[in-house]
């Protein structure tokens, strides 16, 4: 049966000349099950008429923000509140350089710029545009952020452009995007409803005096993908983060924390009712024993200067201790002896899953996209996964995660 079957398909059309593409598009979903609501800008409707997608979903087309809906019940309701939540999928195709911005910005002007900002499910752009928009540096940098907070961009193909350009701008075929549709929607069951997680991301600082620390090089991209990944799935996420230049993934709490002291205190005020913990920051082993009052300054006569550290709390050994019903994930980077450091590690913490991640010159870890992990529970299952985009790490995870929860 086809993933698409009575699954909520909302279609946002934005003023491209490639939105006639779209009547294909949602002829298909329909064909495929899905139920298809279509909303446009007032741009889109230069180019295709709400006529035609009305027509093909068997529904109105939404244009318009300031309409107000009666329910069957005779309840006023409010069109964007719903809609948002109707959604098992919003699709914005094509996705013009102008809606582009306007999403990365937060500005909500029209119904669907409203929708897309509201919904808690996710988001798939398909970019769609003359070749010389595309790779302006400002559609870039808008796309890595909107990438950064957990929509979905579909890489437009290059070939011949409506302007009669040759280069990336392309929508991508109908089948295609189909596809792309059935992977996220497989990717995203709501199978975390109800379920609160911590997840710990990024480095920690600790302060030398009050312009230094010592850091490490962490990017904080794992423990982001893990909040993204976790709130698609219907999960209620606080991500408790060290210092990252990351954008917060849509429906997320993020709290800021900067020492290993910091996150400890933070995680333990969550604990009480989450339901998964899980442990992806690179936190500081150890700290400077005193912080200096004032920037330590280099003098003609100084030689060497030295720094006393201590051990950080441990988290993981502390939360261990106030353990009920929550489920722990830890990761762990090593060096030598991999696999027998990292069960070490799952027995001494008391974890119920560990993250192994492999460190090398093919697998960087820091400020990549990608990872090689290998994932090993407290029944030392053992799964080693192939290199996969970080995004695709984290569904992987929070796979063994559910099935850890419904086994134990
Ligand atoms: C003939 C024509 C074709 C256009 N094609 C595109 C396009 O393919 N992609 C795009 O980003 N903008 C395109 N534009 C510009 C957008 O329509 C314009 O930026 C508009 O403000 C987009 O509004 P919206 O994002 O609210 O739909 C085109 C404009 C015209 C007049």
């Amino acid at each position: 049966m086809s993933t698409l079957r009575e699954k909520h398909v909302l279609v946002g059309v934005t003023g491209g000349i490639a939105a006639y593409k779209i009547a294909y598009l949602v002829r298909q979903l329909i064909k495929e099950g899905a139920q298809v609501r279509v909303m446009m800008t007032e741009a889109a409707t230069h180019f295709v008429t709400p006529l035609t997608f009305a027509a093909l979903s068997k529904h109105p087309v939404y244009t318009d923000l300031w309409n107000i809906e009666t329910s069957e019940e005779r309840d006023i309701t409010i069109r964007h509140v719903k809609l948002a939540h109707w959604a098992d999928i919003v699709v914005i195709a094509p996705a013009s350089a102008n809606t582009i911005a306007k999403l990365t910005h937060g500005i909500a002007d029209n119904i669907l710029t409203v929708v897309t900002l509201a919904t808690p499910r996710p988001v798939l752009l398909a970019p769609a545009m003359d070749v010389d928009m595309y790779i302006n540096e400002a559609t870039q940098q808008n796309l890595s952020r909107l990438k950064e907070r957990g929509f979905y961009i579909f890489d437009p193909p290059a070939g011949e452009l409506a302007s009669g350009l040759h280069g990336k701008g392309r929508l991508p075929e109908v089948e295609a995007l189909v596809e792309k549709i059935h992977d996220i929607l497989e990717r995203t069951p709501l199978d975390f409803i109800k379920k609160n997680i911590v997840i710990t991301a990024g480095p920690t600082y600790e302060p030398i005096d009050p312009v230094r620390f010592i850091g490490n090089r962490s990017s904080g991209k794992m423990g982001y993908a893990l909040a993204t990944a976790a709130s698609h799935r219907g999960a209620r996420v606080t991500l408790v983060s060290g210092p990252t230049q990351l954008q917060t993934p849509r429906g997320v709490n993020r709290i800021n924390v900067e020492t290993a002291q910091e996150m400890l205190n933070t995680v333990l005020k969550h604990l009480r009712t989450a339901n998964v913990l899980i442990m992806a920051a690179a936190v500081a082993d150890f700290t400077p024993s005193t912080v200096a009052k004032e920037k330590i300054k280099k003098t003609a006569l100084t030689q060497s200067l030295q720094l006393t550290l201590v051990p950080t709390p441990d988290i993981l050994t502390e939360v261990a201790k106030k353990k009920k019903k929550v489920i722990t994930v830890g990761f762990a980077l090593e060096t030598t002896n991999e696999l027998t450091h990292a069960r070490e590690k799952l027995q001494k913490k008391n974890l119920d899953m560990i993250v192994l991640n492999s460190y090398n010159d093919s697998n960087p870890v820091f400020g990549s996209d990608i990872n090689t992990v290998t994932i090993i529970n407290r029944w030392g299952e053992i799964e080693e996964l192939p290199t996969l985009p970080k995004i695709e790490v984290a569904h992987k995870i929070l796979d063994k995660v559910k099935s850890f929860m419904e086994n134990r």
